[in-house]
């Protein structure tokens, strides 16, 4: 990722260029993230999650994933920034895939930043979007280029949060609980997909 320059001085090589902020595939605000003591601690407990099915963040810290971020505004921030990163390219694929027009508004929920928003918005005017989040998340205009496609699974899931990935059946089973119908799921390009409910 770095090569060394005759001179003795350290120098990105083409395998670190995504680490740059100003690079149309930057993986900088992702790997901040993932150089954060949180994230850096909570990954050495991941033998306790796997173990107990415990958020190792929870063991660690004693609070929960968010309420956690709620008493640190400077990791939250980093969190908050590592997050849009992702959602950028999540964003242009489901733009690509799946049909906004036919809707009045649209709700992010749990949508951070708001880049998912922003993103269907820009596409479709004539639309009305709301971000629905935590006080400390910061709504902030989208920026920067789509990431290289990253993977969260259900080991990321259960060391920060105790949760995990859903099949479309699970997804169908907690929608109706919540007195929707799963109509349908539509592929994107990348590996998050667009799930369809309709109130029952
Ligand atoms: C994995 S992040 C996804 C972020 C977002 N979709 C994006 O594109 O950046 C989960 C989000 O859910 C939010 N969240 C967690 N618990 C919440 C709650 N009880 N009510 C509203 N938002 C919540 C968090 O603050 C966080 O922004």
């Amino acid at each position: 990722m770095v090569r060394q320059e005759p001179n003795g001085q350290f120098a990105l090589a083409p395998l670190g260029q995504p680490l740059r902020r100003d690079v149309p595939d930057s993986l900088y605000r992702m790997v901040r993230l993932w150089g954060t003591d949180l994230f850096k601690l909570t990954w050495m407990r991941f033998p306790h999650s796997v173990r107990t099915g415990q958020s190792a963040q929870e063991y660690l810290y004693g609070l929960r994933q968010f309420d956690y971020l709620a008493t640190q505004p400077e990791v939250a921030a980093i969190f908050n920034d590592g997050m849009l990163a992702g959602t950028l390219t999540v964003a242009a694929a489901a733009l690509d895939a799946y049909d906004f027009s036919a809707f009045r508004s649209i709700v992010d929920v749990g949508g951070g930043s708001g880049a998912l928003a922003a993103t269907v918005l820009k596409a479709n005017p004539t639309l009305r979007g709301s971000v629905f989040d935590l006080p400390f998340c910061r709504v902030l205009p989208p920026v920067g280029g789509p990431l290289t496609d990253a993977v969260f699974g259900d080991v990321t899931m259960i060391v920060h949060t105790g949760g995990r990935e859903r099949t479309q059946a699970e997804y169908a089973g907690l929608l109706e609980s919540a007195g929707f119908r799963l109509r349908r799921v539509v592929p994107t390009r990348v590996a998050q997909s667009v799930v369809e409910a309709v109130p029952n």
